[in-house]
């Protein structure tokens, strides 16, 4: 069975309050819809590109993470690991011609992003608000 990753409004997460963090994520929704769309022909490329902006976006969620000494950093980290391997193993098999397998995990890791905002992102953007917050009551005082 192959399971597409379809757009689906009803979907739609609220954003985070964190620019970079809701900005990112938007980003990463539409290289989904784009991988559910695209021809076979231009599926691996499309992959390439959904597995550098992955990359990119979780490096910089766990600097964020870094930067504040954020307790969870472990547990989230591992998640990112976790999903950024099980997209690097498609992406070679997608390299190969297993494009029903790509699709299919595009479609995962797209249930797998939606679930990981709500909770893991959701935690961390609360931190991040609260440390800018305490940032700016010190920059006042
Ligand atoms: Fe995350």
């Amino acid at each position: 069975m192959c399971v597409t990753p379809v757009a689906d409004p009803s979907l739609e997460q609220p954003a985070l309050g964190i620019a970079f963090m809701d900005e990112s994520h938007r980003a990463l929704h539409g290289k989904l819809e784009r991988l559910s769309s695209v021809a076979d022909v231009e599926f691996a490329a499309a992959f390439e590109a959904l597995l550098k902006e992955v990359h990119d976006h979780f490096k910089e969620e766990e600097q964020a993470m870094e930067e504040i000494a954020f307790r969870g950093i472990s547990c989230h980290r591992d998640q990112h690991a976790q999903a950024l391997n099980a997209l690097q193993h498609a992406c070679l098999r997608a390299r190969e011609g297993t494009i029903a397998e790509g699709r299919e995990i595009g479609g995962l890791f797209s249930q797998w992003l939606h679930f990981h905002i709500a909770t893991m992102d959701r935690m961390l953007a609360s931190v991040l608000q609260h440390a800018e917050a305490s940032k700016a009551d010190c920059a006042v005082d």
